[in-house]
């Protein structure tokens, strides 16, 4: 069966959903891989480096995608690329179906199994394919080192002949996958981290790291360990609470997300506007619409004399060993659908079921149904135990 890795079409977008080492052990697999011209190039992994494990390469998007089975991707298509999709293939990458309707639809038109990696549950044995906690995890870390490189200070405490330079204070907002990393990273740079989340899970996590957490009263357990989105009173209370540790911070570091929803601000303008000169915020949640208000994503906003970096993309920064990771998350989920060169996907495994928001022209669940307009797939039965499915 023929698999396609295409070249990410997304503007500023350097990774590569599969790397040469998964591409050898899928051709070892059965398949065989073709990789659009250059696809890997920003992220260093030249077509030569393709080609050494046996995968082609093809000159253009199309030519990859003829007669094409499984298709690879880490960004949505657009409607566009969606409708190039060969008929009833198997298409896997990030998806957001709920911001890329047109495109989903589009490929349920086409009978396409679309795989969302958005999708996938939060289990212990759904980690190897979780794709949104490896580029968390590249977040986390970038992020740390942008606060560093955007600040005019020292993180760590230097006692010198010269004088004793004290070490940054740095907040981090939001405990997940991509806070943790950002205490670890401004920890080893030497910095005094505080953090603060709403789960009450995050306090034990940031500790164990060495953060102090904070402690605010504000406490949003959501469905699935995730943060629920908070009240109003408690936005309030909340942002009142955080202006002091704010203020009182040489780096704000914000990762605050609610899955569906636009990103909760915790940080007000008349926060950061008390923020000391040279004190620089790196908000995480720039593409999610920011955490802060003066958030622009892509852009370094001067508010009073702080600086304001909305990360863009941050993954992408980072494409060597974020191309790394997620092509280890593509293959662990894709031999759930997939191996030795065949499709056999099992809808009566929770993973495979969640994750596939279309199939057959029908959608995973009735509120993917409603979104999509079309009808709920079937649920299978589970496969009777020495009978076939
Ligand atoms: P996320 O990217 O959805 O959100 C980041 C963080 O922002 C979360 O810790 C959330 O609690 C926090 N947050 C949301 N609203 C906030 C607010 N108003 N104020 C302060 N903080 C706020 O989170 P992520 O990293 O995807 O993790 C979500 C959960 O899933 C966590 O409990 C994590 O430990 C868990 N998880 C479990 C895995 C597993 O396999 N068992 C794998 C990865 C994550």
């Amino acid at each position: 069966m023929k698999m396609a890795v295409l070249k990410e079409t997304r503007v500023g977008e350097r990774r590569i959903a599969l790397t040469p080492d998964i591409v050898a052990k899928l051709q070892g697999d059965g398949f065989s891989v073709v990789v659009e011209a250059g696809a890997g190039v920003e992220a260093n992994y030249p077509d030569a480096l393709y080609e050494a494990v046996g995968a082609t390469i093809a000159p253009t998007a199309a030519a990859a995608l003829e007669g094409a089975g499984i298709v690879v991707r880490v960004n949505a298509p657009t409607t566009e690329e969606a409708l190039a999709l060969p008929d009833g293939c198997l298409h896997l990458s990030f998806l957001q179906p709920t911001n890329s309707v047109d495109a989903v639809k589009a490929m349920a038109a086409k009978n396409v199994t679309a795989v969302s990696f958005d999708l996938l549950p939060r289990i212990s044995r759904a980690q190897s394919m979780d794709a949104l906690s490896s580029q968390a995890t590249v977040s986390g870390y970038r992020s740390g080192l942008a606060a560093a490189e955007y600040q005019s200070k020292f993180f760590p405490m230097l006692m010198t002949a010269a004088g004793t330079i004290p070490p940054a204070k740095v907040l981090v907002m939001g405990v997940g996958v991509a806070g943790l990393q950002a205490i670890a990273t401004a920890r080893r740079l030497g910095a005094v981290v505080k953090a603060y989340d709403v789960r009450a899970a995050a306090k034990e996590e940031a500790e164990s790291l060495g953060a102090q957490f904070l402690d605010l009263g504000v406490k949003a357990e959501g469905a699935g360990g995730y943060a629920r989105e908070l009240t109003p009173e408690e936005v309030a209370q909340q942002q009142a609470a955080l202006a002091a540790e704010v203020a009182a911070s040489d780096v704000v570091i914000t990762t605050a997300a609610v899955p569906g929803r636009k990103a909760p601000i915790l940080v007000t303008r008349a926060a950061i506007e008390a923020m000391a000169p040279g004190a620089v915020v790196i908000d995480m949640a720039a593409d999610g619409g920011g955490n802060c208000e003066p958030t622009v994503a892509g852009e370094v906003v001067t508010v009073n004399h702080a600086k304001v970096v909305g990360l863009s993309n941050p993954p992408s920064q980072m494409p060597t060993h974020a191309s790394f990771l997620f092509a280890r998350n593509v293959a662990n989920l894709l031999a759930l659908f997939a191996s030795g060169g065949e499709l056999h996907p099992d809808y009566t495994d929770e993973v495979v079921a969640a994750t596939a928001v279309v199939r057959g022209g029908k959608a995973s669940t009735q509120q993917f149904a409603e979104l999509l307009g079309l009808e709920v797939a079937p649920v299978p039965s589970a496969p009777q135990e020495g009978g076939a499915a």
